[in-house]
């Protein structure tokens, strides 16, 4: 199957009410955990390149990879996402590669860590959704700043920052024309989310619930949504790692999202505690070892793990096979008659 609509993927998840975990990736071990997963889950999925994965991995590197494993897993719905664009020519180099969606962070200046106004969010965001659209390619925006910085990305400060307004998200979806949202309510990227265990009210569900009625055919996405599992800490610490006692965001705050809405889900952290456990666990067990895939071999299992549990969290477990995949032809032609269109007053005309 060719690498499909990241839209598509969200309509579909719209439609049968469930989310769709889009894990970050930087080497082939990774993409072949998350394609195992979703071979063994049947679910489809969205793999998303950082700016930092796209410098790493030299663009084409990962870029083919992704073609091997859209190759290798032909049943499998998988979409290529740009993952925090922090221009319009990091997207249009993404699209230009053969990603299949983008997303332009314009909440962050192209630095990456100081907070946009809304005109400047607005405008960037807009001059890609043109440029995507007229190419069948997805686009997500952001309205609001999450917390935590990750590999010099992101504003810092808590998740409670600058929380999303639901005017403002509203006039961003009805200005731009984005497909899919990510917005603030409370979340943060890295590690280092909570300071104490969520108590359920950690969250500004309140606020995505809103958005959601408002903006029914913008699908929302939840950035910074790994769980930090207590045991994947525990195997860092063990084996010789410095990891401070924190928590993440409670799976079931993220099914409410979902009951709401949410049909993106970002997932980094828990995978790269998983893989980083599991070599930690090898080298110190075994400190004669020095072929890598001693440890890599692990590490990717690991990941697996946390992917596979996510899918089956997330509902998109079992719908792998529930449509055939729209080319990006098609999407553009979606696109420019009106039918894909999300702005509220425009939707439903069509
Ligand atoms: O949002 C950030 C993702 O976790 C990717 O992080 O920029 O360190 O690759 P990165
Ligand atoms: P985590 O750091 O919670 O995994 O979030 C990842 C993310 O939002 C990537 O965009
Ligand atoms: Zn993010």
């Amino acid at each position: 199957m060719p690498l499909v609509s990241m839209r598509q993927l969200l309509d579909e998840a719209a439609k049968g009410g469930y989310g769709v975990g889009a894990f970050n990736v930087n080497n082939m071990e990774q993409i072949q955990a998350i394609m195992e997963a979703a071979r063994a889950t049947k679910s489809p999925v969205i793999v998303q390149a950082s700016r930092g994965a796209r410098q790493y991995s030299q663009d084409n590197f990962l870029y083919h990879l992704m073609l091997a494993a859209a190759e290798l897993y032909p049943e499998i719905p998988v979409a290529m996402h740009q993952d925090h664009g922090n221009s319009f020519e990091t997207c249009k180099s993404a699209i230009e590669l053969g990603f299949t969606s983008v997303m332009m962070d314009g909440s962050l200046k192209a630095d990456g860590k100081t907070p946009t106004d809304f005109e400047e969010n607005v405008e960037v965001t807009r001059k890609v959704v043109e440029y995507a659209h007229e190419r069948g390619v997805t686009v997500e925006g952001e309205i609001g700043v999450l917390g935590g910085i990750e590999d010099g990305h992101g504003a810092g400060g808590t998740g409670l920052e600058h929380v999303t307004d639901p005017d403002q998200a509203v006039e961003f979806a009805e200005r731009t024309g984005v497909d899919a949202l990510a917005i603030a309510i409370g979340t943060s990227h890295g590690a280092y989310k909570f300071s104490k265990k969520p108590d359920g009210s950690v969250l500004k569900m309140d606020i995505l619930i809103e958005i959601h009625k408002r903006l029914p055919r913008t699908h929302l996405v939840m950035h910074g949504s790994s769980s930090v599992p207590k045991d994947l800490q525990d195997i860092v610490n063990k084996y010789g790692g410095h990891l401070k006692e924190t928590w993440g965001v409670p799976v079931e705050e993220i099914q409410l999202g979902i009951k709401h809405g949410v049909r993106k889900i970002n997932v980094d952290t828990d995978n790269r505690l998983a893989i980083t456990g599991a070599i930690r666990k090898v080298l110190f067990e075994n400190p004669e070892k020095f072929d890598p895939r001693d440890y890599n071999k692990p590490a990717r299992e690991a990941m697996q793990k946390v992917v596979t549990e996510r899918m089956t969290q997330f509902g998109q477990a079992g719908n792998a096979g529930d449509y055939s995949p729209k080319t990006i032809e098609e999407m553009r032609e979606g696109y420019a008659d009106g039918t894909l269109e999300t702005r509220p007053s425009l939707a439903g005309a069509h």
